[in-house]
Parts: C-alpha cells; sequence; structure tokens
C-alpha cells in the first residue's frame, strides 16, 4: 500500500480528513452539511460571494436546507466558506459540484467543469482524493480531469487519487437524503475506488462500479429512464384525454401490479437542471461513435412540446367563455420546477408563459417558494408573485397550475377561479371541479 493511501485512510477512518466542496448549490451545499454532520471539518468554496458571505454567517440561502443546522455546523467550526482556491490546497478530499448545463446549440457546456479542473489542477498536492460530482458524458474525469490534474507530475493512484461518484440528490424530498441514498462510485484505478469507497463509506452505502465510465453512464441511464417514461405517459396523456380517458387513474391501476411497472406521471413538460439536460451530454458523446440515440431524442421532442399542449388547453377553456387568449387576464400558479422547492431552472413554466405573453395574454404569477422572476439568458420576465386571494383568483379569465405546491388550497382555487387549466392532476378529486377544470 502507498504511503499516500495509508495516510489517506486512516485520516477518513479517524474523521481528520479535511473535505472541499467546490461548488455549493442545490447539491454541494447539502452534500457539505452531511460530511460535516458525519464529524468531518468541511470547506466549501464557491465563485458566488452571496453564498459564501450567507454561509459564513450560518445562514442557509436554499429555502428547503435547514437554516439551523448551517449555523449549528457553522458555529462548530465543522462548516467554513472558503473564497480562495488556494484555500482547497488545505483539503484531502475534493468534491466537485459545479454545473453542466447545455449550450444553446443544446450541446454540453462544458465551461464551468473546464475552470474548475484548471483551479483544482492549480492546488493539488501529494495525497488529495478529487471526486468529480457533476452529471456528465461517460469518459468526463478521465478525459477531461485527469490530464490537467496529472499535468505537474503526480501519478494517478500512488500520488493523488481520483473517481467519479454521480450525485443523486433529490432535493426537498423528505424520504430519500444524502444519509439513506446508496453512492455509486468509479475510480481511475483500484487505489482511487477504495480511498472514495472508504470516504463514502462513512455517510452512506457505497456501490462500487469497475471504472468511472460505468460510474458516469450510470447517472445517465437514471435519468434517461426519467426523461423517456416521462415522455411516454405525456405522449399517452394527449391520446387519452382524445379518448375521453383519464390516465391518471389509469397509471394508478397499473401501479398496482406489484411487479415490471413503475408509475411515472404526466405533467406541463420537463424541468429542473437534469431530466431536460443529462440525456443530451449522451447523445453528444455518442456521435464520436457513430451512434445515434434515436429515444433519447424523441423522447426530448415530446417533452419539449408539453408546454404548446397545454397553451393551446388554455386556449380551448378560454373559448368555452368566447375569448381569445389575447387580451386575457392568466393567472400562473406556480414556476418552480417540481412542488415545494425553490428551482425555477428550465421550468416548463417559462415556456408557457412566453407562449402566452406572445399571444398576447396578460400574465401575472404565484409561487410561494418564488417570490419574483428576473430576466435570465432564456426569458425576459420581470414580475413579482401576486398574492393568491380570493378576489385575485376571481379577476382571473384564466388560472394555469403548472406546479402542485402543497400550499396551494385547490378546493379555494377551484371555487374562486372562473376557469382552472390543471397540467398537474391537482383538483381531481374537488367537487364541481368538472365544470370550471380543463385537464392539461
Ligand atoms: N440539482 C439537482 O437536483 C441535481 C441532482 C443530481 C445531480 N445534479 C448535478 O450536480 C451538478 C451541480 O448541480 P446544482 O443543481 O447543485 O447546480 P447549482 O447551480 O445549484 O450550483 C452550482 C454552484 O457551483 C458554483 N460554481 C460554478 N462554477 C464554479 C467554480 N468554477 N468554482 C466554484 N464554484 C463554482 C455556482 O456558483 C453554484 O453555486 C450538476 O452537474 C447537476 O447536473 C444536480
Amino acid at each position: 500500500m502507498t504511503e499516500h493511501k495509508k495516510n489517506l485512510l486512516t485520516k477518513i477512518a479517524d474523521r481528520t480528513a479535511v473535505v472541499g466542496v467546490i461548488g455549493l448549490g442545490y447539491v454541494g451545499l447539502p452534500l457539505a452539511l452531511h460530511f460535516a454532520r458525519q464529524g468531518f471539518r468541511v470547506l466549501g468554496y464557491d465563485l458566488d460571494p452571496v453564498k459564501i458571505g450567507a454561509l459564513n454567517r450560518g445562514e442557509s440561502y436554499i429555502k428547503h436546507v435547514s437554516g439551523a443546522l448551517v449555523q449549528e455546523l457553522v458555529d462548530t467550526g465543522r462548516l467554513k466558506g472558503a473564497s480562495l482556491a488556494s484555500d482547497l490546497a488545505e483539503a484531502d478530499c475534493i468534491q466537485i459540484c459545479v454545473p453542466t448545463p447545455l449550450t444553446d446549440k443544446m450541446e454540453p457546456d462544458l465551461s464551468y467543469l473546464n475552470s474548475t479542473a484548471e483551479m483544482v489542477a492549480g492546488v493539488i498536492r501529494p495525497g488529495q482524493l478529487v471526486i468529480l460530482e457533476s452529471t456528465t458524458y461517460p469518459g468526463t474525469t478521465e478525459e477531461l480531469l485527469l490530464p490537467r490534474l496529472s499535468a505537474g507530475g503526480l501519478q494517478v493512484g500512488r500520488d493523488f487519487f481520483l473517481a467519479f461518484s454521480p450525485e443523486r440528490e433529490d432535493p426537498g424530498n423528505k424520504n430519500f437524503t444524502a444519509a439513506n441514498t446508496p453512492k455509486v462510485v468509479g475510480g481511475v484505478t483500484e487505489a482511487c475506488l477504495e480511498v472514495t469507497v472508504a470516504l463514502y463509506d462513512c455517510i452512506t452505502q457505497t456501490v462500487p462500479v469497475s471504472s468511472t465510465r460505468a460510474a458516469e453512464m450510470t447517472k445517465i441511464l437514471e435519468n434517461t429512464y426519467r426523461s423517456v417514461n416521462i415522455a411516454l405517459v405525456n405522449e399517452l396523456k394527449v391520446l387519452a384525454h382524445r379518448m375521453g380517458i383519464d390516465l391518471f387513474e389509469v397509471i394508478r391501476a397499473a401501479a398496482t401490479k406489484p411487479f415490471g411497472y413503475t408509475p411515472f406521471f404526466p405533467g406541463p413538460g420537463l424541468g429542473g437542471h437534469c431530466i431536460p439536460i443529462d440525456p443530451f451530454y449522451l447523445s453528444w458523446k455518442a456521435k464520436e461513435y457513430d451512434f445515434t440515440t434515436r429515444l433519447i431524442h424523441l423522447a426530448g421532442e415530446i417533452n419539449v412540446a408539453m408546454p404548446s399542449y397545454v397553451v393551446e388547453k388554455v386556449a380551448e377553456g378560454l373559448n368555452r367563455f368566447k375569448k381569445s387568449l389575447n387580451g386575457s387576464k392568466i393567472l400562473m400558479l406556480g414556476v418552480a420546477y417540481k412542488k415545494d422547492i425553490d428551482d425555477d431552472r428550465e421550468s416548463p413554466g417559462y415556456a408557457i408563459m412566453k407562449m402566452l405573453k406572445e399571444k398576447g395574454a396578460e400574465l401575472s404569477y404565484n409561487d410561494p417558494w418564488i417570490p419574483r422572476l428576473r430576466p435570465t439568458r432564456k426569458y425576459d420576465f420581470t414580475l413579482v408573485s401576486v398574492p393568491l386571494t380570493p378576489e385575485m383568483l376571481a379577476e382571473q379569465d384564466a388560472v394555469v397550475v403548472v406546479t402542485d405546491h402543497s400550499d396551494y388550497d385547490f378546493k379555494a382555487i377551484v371555487r374562486h377561479a372562473r376557469l382552472v387549466i390543471d397540467t398537474r392532476n391537482a383538483t381531481a378529486n374537488i367537487e364541481g371541479a368538472a365544470e370550471k377544470v380543463v385537464l392539461a
């Protein structure tokens, strides 16, 4: 056993290893908290000074992450925000949780990973373990990180250790956290795998695989599986409407089969930083192998078309009142991409709003988790969440349910609104809903 491996395993076992987390967003912050709770000293590094400032004051800047826990861990000295890359030299184990979005051309935007790789290459020292956690195409760890980290002469598996372990964080999920979600791990060498498994064994159950590429592919498989199955139920929903069948009832019935079926539910389209994006990382890489991922593309096409289907349903609902989209007052309920979180990235709500606005609708929105909308690269909305009062609901020509946040009182919404377009089946069991609700 090399000296570095032995030392690192000892430090991990007795919790004296310092853990560094790069990128303190939806994934990195919970991960940093989790290691700190398990007794490690954690350095969280982020380019965003607002996040580092809040962290060092003991404040959480993500709504579903407990501020009290952040405060407690900062007070005990186990968690600290770092704004200098050089601080990371102190870390024994560095975990990279930076964004992996798509460019406008739907290709992997590797700029965050590239700049992080350069930064880590600048601070790496013998004995360190570096783990990539960001979701990415198979090959990234060994093609993008390894050459940079070994450029100074350090040998992987002997002088430093490199692994990939995908993040399975499900923001807002109260049943599954980092503590009870198994972690898949692939190392560049056997030694890399061994130290990474030792580290994650301290926080959860680990699932070792034979390579970093297998671990990278595992994450893409998980998210592609979701994307394809959501596309299937989205397509069937459109057909079921035409056939006069309630697809939600059908899904619930199918889910009683004790084997071979996992329920997925239709909605207004895909959102978030994972499912709409990750499959395209694989499609892009597949081209290098002269391969077209047809099913992934088809699923993407179906899911991307859902917002226009919702807009069609809004027009159909207004038609009942002899109204057009042009000039109608429309209230959007929810812009978060799923219930009970403050993440609106890639939310189908924006695509729906953009189309409604282009057709002349007068838009407003309410989201208890997202108090204001600011212009982004893709959308140009500057709006403040309006209070959800009976008067506000009654003034609208249509109310569109995009996100079924637990705080919403759907009975009251149906009672006061003239017309509800429900993309989540949130009003299904409300008496008298049939007259006012269009399911979309
Ligand atoms: N959000 C999820 O539910 C989820 C789940 C599983 C996996 N993932 C994956 O995890 C990764 C991170 O996602 P996220 O949702 O946490 O993103 P995020 O945007 O919430 O957080 C990323 C953080 O990285 C910081 N950052 C960017 N470049 C940096 C750099 N060079 N150095 C230091 N900090 C930098 C940003 O300021 C930001 O705070 C992505 O690859 C994503 O696909 C996300």
